[in-house]
């Protein structure tokens, strides 16, 4: 395995693969067990697989501590090596961003809501960053996790505005055997905390469940769905939606492939997640 940290030098070994069919996993390193699902997932279907580790100062807002996301570098390049990962590509700031960066990449509506209201500039570094990292890596195929919902179709709607020759591969959200999504912020949970962190999930499922018993009134499935959340004190709701799986617009009632979002904050730390579901047939 093959670790690379210098623009040059990514540019010079991607000349060398010019043929080759290149799966690309981006991450910010911290690396779960959701990371690994990506990166198997691209080992199976890729002859090369190229994953980054950089903690992208532009997608962090000055009030979110971005000196205090997690850096276990150690433990992340040896997980990369036993996944069989063939390069991880670690710059640091200074060669990602140098002085005079100046461009930015925004998805002008889809990153405005949900996410987008809590964390106004949190997407145009998202999509910056991996405009760049699509440039220099040029992948076939690129893996993007189904628990940062909203992140997938804003990478999908900028490589498709942006003619980008990848295809953007959705994975499972892999989660915890009580339902916790799994997310590098896990980590700063506190023990009553982490048992307070699986009403985001209940809540979610109780709505699939509504769905799944062909309630459409969405007033109705997010009242099932507060319920649930009532039960855990200490505990605040940020959005809880029932949207349209493709554009995100809040429904009234349920049509077609819709996904159930919802963020919530226990103490400092904030969860997302959500779930895809389908009206199921009459017959
Ligand atoms: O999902 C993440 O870890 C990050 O937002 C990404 C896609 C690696 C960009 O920094």
């Amino acid at each position: 395995m093959r670790i690379i940290r210098s623009i040059r030098g990514l540019q010079t070994w991607r000349r060398k693969h010019e043929n080759q069919k290149i799966g690309f996993v981006p991450t910010m390193g911290a690396l779960h067990e959701g990371h690994l699902s990506l990166i198997r997932q691209a080992r199976k279907q890729c002859r090369i697989v190229v994953v980054s580790i950089f903690v992208n100062p532009l997608q962090f807002s000055p009030t979110e501590d971005l000196s205090r996301y997690p850096r276990p570098v150690k433990s992340d390049q040896q997980l990369c090596r036993e996944a069989g990962v063939d390069l991880i590509f670690w710059p640091s700031s200074e060669e990602f961003y140098p002085k005079d960066f100046q461009t930015s990449v925004t998805v002008s509506q889809l990153s405005q809501r949900w996410e987008g209201e809590a964390r106004p500039t949190h997407f145009e570094g998202v999509t910056t960053v991996v405009a760049k990292l699509l440039c220099l890596i040029r992948p076939a195929q690129s893996y993007f996790g189904q628990k940062d919902y909203q992140q997938l179709l804003v990478i999908k709607h900028m490589v498709q505005d942006l003619n980008v020759d990848t295809k953007i591969v959705r994975c499972p959200t892999i989660r915890e055997s009580d339902g916790l999504a799994l997310s590098s912020r896990n980590r700063y949970l506190s023990e009553s905390q982490r048992r307070s962190s699986t009403v985001l999930s209940a809540a979610l499922k109780q709505g699939v469940k509504s769905i799944k018993h062909y309630v459409i009134d969405v007033r109705k499935i997010k009242n099932n769905m507060q319920e649930v959340l009532r039960k855990t004190s200490g505990i605040s709701v940020e959005y809880l939606a029932v949207c349209d799986a493709k554009t995100l617009d809040p429904l009234k009632s349920v049509r077609g492939e819709v996904v159930l979002l919802g963020a919530i904050q226990i103490g400092s730390i904030r969860l997302i997640d959500n779930m895809l579901v389908k009206l199921p047939s009459m017959n």
